[in-house]
């Protein structure tokens, strides 16, 4: 018995999981699975004062995986930087020592009009974004917020030990093996002494033990300009958590919607599955919301965390097969678009024709 915990979060955090919800359901009879749900983020501030209680916080030690929705949203913007909804995803991960977040990026043939990028430069992308997830500047300490000399100062601290650097490179480097071959390691190596000794540790653990996989490196301020003009020449793209955090919306972006791109953390527990998307409070409670890239998180981890890869492909597959009908949501088509349930609906249709 496998067992999964379920945090939907905020807005159309709560939206796009019950769609997962219905996905799940269908392999329940193929597969045994027990799921909890709980509060978390914005929701969980509104019953218990914090964003992820200690509860929470045990259920999710103990499940096999983590299927999160989003969180956030102006209701919660003003409180105190360690009550925000926020910081309970990022204790979260903290805790599940998830360091390495996976964020594919592939554009699937039938959205290639859905970004704003021309047909011919899309053509072929498929980018897999690794990015450093527990360290670097979201949790470098000294942090703070305070008065000195009668001004307000403010200070984070991007720091790395060469073993963070490491294990991240060493995901990335597997991963390219099962792809393309080839990993892009973003920096600013040229600025900054922490991203010096990452370049330095990415280029060790090259030579020691990936020799036969191509490594660029490339300063992040150039990588982003990169991304949109030769996108598909990239495979795997290696960033620390801040850098990674930025490019992976921008690969979005060509993938059609934000909407599309699906994460998994994994580290040295059990995996979190979540979309890149936040909340969007400005769409939540229309029923609008693109559940795809939910969907295709509990893909991710019917794959990497239940080690049902057939799963996960039916699941893609089932994705695929809805875009190629034509079926989309409102920030991926134009006219005649479907709800975020409607889309739910459909791409279980879909499963199941591909299944029997
Ligand atoms: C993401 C999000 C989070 C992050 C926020 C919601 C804390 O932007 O997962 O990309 O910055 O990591
Ligand atoms: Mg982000």
């Amino acid at each position: 018995m496998k067992k999964i915990l379920i945090l939907p979060g905020d807005r159309i955090g709560q939206e796009v999981t019950n769609e997962c919800l219905k996905v799940i359901d269908y392999f329940r009879k193929s597969c045994e699975i027990e799921l909890s749900e709980d509060l978390f983020g914005g929701a969980s501030i509104d019953v218990h004062g914090e964003p992820l209680t200690k509860n929470v916080l045990d259920k999710a030690l103990d499940a096999d995986a983590v299927l999160l929705g989003a969180v956030g949203g102006p209701k919660w913007e003003k409180l105190e930087h360690n009550l925000k909804p926020e910081k309970g995803l990022l204790t979260l991960r903290k805790e599940l020592e998830a360091f390495a977040n996976l964020r594919p990026g592939k554009v699937f043939p039938a959205l290639i009009n859905s970004s704003t990028l021309k047909k011919s430069v899309l053509q072929g992308t498929d980018i897999f974004v690794v990015r450093e997830l527990t360290g670097g500047i979201y949790f470098g300490e000294p942090r703070y917020m305070k008065e000195v000399g009668g001004k307000r100062v403010a200070a984070n601290n991007l720091i790395y030990n060469e073993d963070e650097i490491a294990r991240v490179a060493r995901v990335a480097f597997e991963i390219a093996r099962k792809r393309k071959n080839k990993v892009t390691s973003l920096d600013k190596a040229n600025v900054l002494e922490v991203m010096q000794l990452w370049r330095d540790v990415v280029t060790e653990v090259h030579e020691n033990e990936f020799k036969d996989v191509e490594l660029e490196h490339l300063y992040i301020d150039n990588a982003a300009m990169q991304v949109i003009k030769r996108p598909s020449t990239f495979d795997v793209i290696l960033a620390g958590n801040l850098f990674g955090d930025i490019i992976s919306d921008e690969i979005a972006e060509l993938t059609g919607s934000l909407g599309m791109l699906p994460s998994a953390s994994i580290g040295n527990k059990n995996g979190i599955y979540e979309p890149v998307h936040g909340s969007a409070p400005d769409i939540a409670g229309q029923n609008i919301a693109n559940p795809i890239a939910a969907i295709l998180s509990l893909g991710m981890l019917f794959k990497y965390s239940l080690n049902l890869g057939n799963i996960s492909d039916l699941i893609e597959n089932g994705v695929s097969e809805t875009l190629n009908l034509g079926f989309r949501t409102k920030d991926i088509g134009n006219e005649n678009t479907l709800t975020c349930t409607e889309m739910g609906d459909e791409i279980l249709k879909n499963i199941d024709k591909l299944s029997s």
